[in-house]
């Protein structure tokens, strides 16, 4: 097992390819049918880049990521929790993850991934509207976003305003079609880019192609 530059964040060589991994809180369970691996007498799960917007921008050589152990961390768009359980992971028992996603189906998977992972916390909610929320969770240092909405932007920008702490980073995905499904997605992308530079800093930015069509993420850091 080798260390990435991010902490909590490994690879292992296996054949040509290297696999993204990540220590497993909840050894010897896994939730997603990942496999896993035995190092040294630690036990690594394997993350998929084709599953995860997150682990695909790492392979795609994302410079930064801003997400360290120990952190607090707000995820918009949790769905079943496959990539929140990557974060968990990371973040480790130091650590917490406010899970959230607005549709019930996804958020009672969630539940039961939260029951064995003790650094979750699924939330019921609309990312929309943050006011409903705000009861819920603390001030966070990441912010990680994934969501297929017109508006992702705005609501990205009104969560980080909300509930990041200063000179903090926050990543969001872009998914050019749900934005504007008649226009290009590199177009997409420098409207993004623009709305964002209004506020936020943007420290890196890739597209996802080929892990996953017209998507990009944008790392972000608060001012
Ligand atoms: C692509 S999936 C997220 C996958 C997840 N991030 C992962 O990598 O494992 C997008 C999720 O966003 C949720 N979503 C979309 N709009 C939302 C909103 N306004 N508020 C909360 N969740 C939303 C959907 O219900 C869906 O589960």
């Amino acid at each position: 097992m080798q260390k990435t530059r991010f902490d909590g964040i490994y690879y292992i060589e296996k054949g040509k390819n290297k696999l993204l991994c990540t220590e497993n809180l909840t050894p010897e369970k896994r939730f997603f049918e990942e496999d896993l691996i035995r190092d040294k007498g630690n036990e690594y799960r394997v993350w998929d880049p084709r599953r995860s917007k997150l682990a695909a921008g790492i392979k795609k050589g994302l410079s930064q990521i801003g997400l360290k152990p120990g952190f607090f961390v707000l995820y918009l768009g949790a769905s079943h929790g496959y990539t929140p359980s990557f974060v968990s992971d990371i973040v480790g028992k130091e650590g917490f993850v406010f899970a959230l996603d607005f549709a019930p189906r996804v958020v009672r998977d969630l539940v039961f991934l939260c029951e064995k992972r003790k650094n979750i916390a699924p939330i019921l909610a609309d990312a929309n509207q943050p006011e409903k929320y705000m009861h819920q969770i603390t001030e966070v240092d990441f912010i990680y976003q994934d969501i297929a909405q017109k508006n992702q932007s705005q609501i990205f920008l009104r969560n980080c305003e909300l509930f990041l702490k200063k000179d903090a980073f926050a990543i969001l995905c872009v998914k050019a079609r749900s934005v504007d499904v008649t226009k290009k997605p590199s177009v997409i992308y420098q409207q993004v880019r623009r709305e964002l530079e209004k506020v936020i800093t943007i420290v890196d930015y890739k597209i996802l192609d080929p892990f996953e069509k017209d998507h990009c993420i944008f790392v972000c850091k608060k001012k």
